[in-house]
């Protein structure tokens, strides 16, 4: 099964119209000689949205979604909000928010719903700590986030991504090996291919925690990474664009 390859910079609470510049003008060339199978994706803060305009093959999406549609919900984003602003994707799950937000797996559920029934591709991310890793519950804790959304929702799979983003890989520049990490894609792959097994196949499978230039071709060669989230070095347009000339 071939799947397309998906590379996504989630540019956290950084960047600025002055990053939006040099980053597009580093993407542009790039872009026209990449395959047609390879995507890439920025999320940069919410208000640089429209910042990035005549790029017409760069995808961009929000950091995160609000599960309400419209209305009185001071701060948030509505999936069409984000979509009159040119999105196309949106980050869910994030595990900042889920730790610093306090986001649950079931308000994660209602945000992935909200944006597929907007027209929004969510990327939904799971992950686990240092901690559930050493105590070897990383399966039990991914299955359970992964359960949350698509367990009564099965359909809503073929129009997600995934990222898997163990907790204590990110921004502490220690990568899972490539290994470790296609270990753990082999058991979303799996666990998802409960519910529907042709979606499980389609669905692409990012990776996110530390990726940089030098690690990512590893990573990149594993057979179920269908590609990056990348936080840190997507800040770099020159490493970024390398990290999208490595597949
Ligand atoms: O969403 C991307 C992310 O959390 C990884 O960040 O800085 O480790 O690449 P970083």
């Amino acid at each position: 099964m071939s799947r397309n390859y998906l590379i996504a910079a989630n540019w956290k609470m950084n960047g600025s119209n002055a990053l939006v510049k040099s980053m597009c003008a580093e993407l542009t060339p790039v872009l026209s000689q990449l395959s047609p199978e390879i995507a890439v994706l920025i999320c940069p803060p919410a208000t640089l949205l429209t910042a990035f305009t005549g790029v017409n093959a760069l995808a961009i999406g929000g950091q995160d979604v609000s599960a309400e549609g419209a209305g009185a919900y001071t701060g948030q984003l509505s999936a069409a909000l984000l979509l009159e602003a040119g999105a196309t994707y949106a980050i869910v799950g994030h595990s900042e928010r889920r730790q610093y937000q306090g986001e649950t797996d079931e308000l994660v559920a209602a945000k992935v719903a909200q944006a597929i029934a907007a027209g929004l591709t969510p990327v939904l991310c799971v992950g686990e700590t240092l901690a559930e890793r050493q105590q070897e519950k990383t399966q039990q804790v991914i299955a359970k986030q992964l359960m949350a959304v698509y367990a009564s929702h099965p359909e809503l799979l073929v129009k997600s991504v995934i990222a898997y983003e163990p907790i204590w890989a990110i921004g502490t520049g220690l990568s899972a090996t490539p290994e470790q990490a296609q270990e753990t894609h082999a058991f979303i792959r799996d666990t998802l291919a409960q519910l529907n097994q042709d979606a499980a196949e389609q669905v692409r499978i990012l990776y996110g925690g530390s990726v940089n230039a030098e690690n990512c071709s590893a990573l990149f060669t594993q057979p179920d990474i269908d590609g990056a989230l990348v936080g840190g070095a997507s800040l770099k347009p020159d490493e970024f664009a390398k990290i999208c000339l490595s597949i």
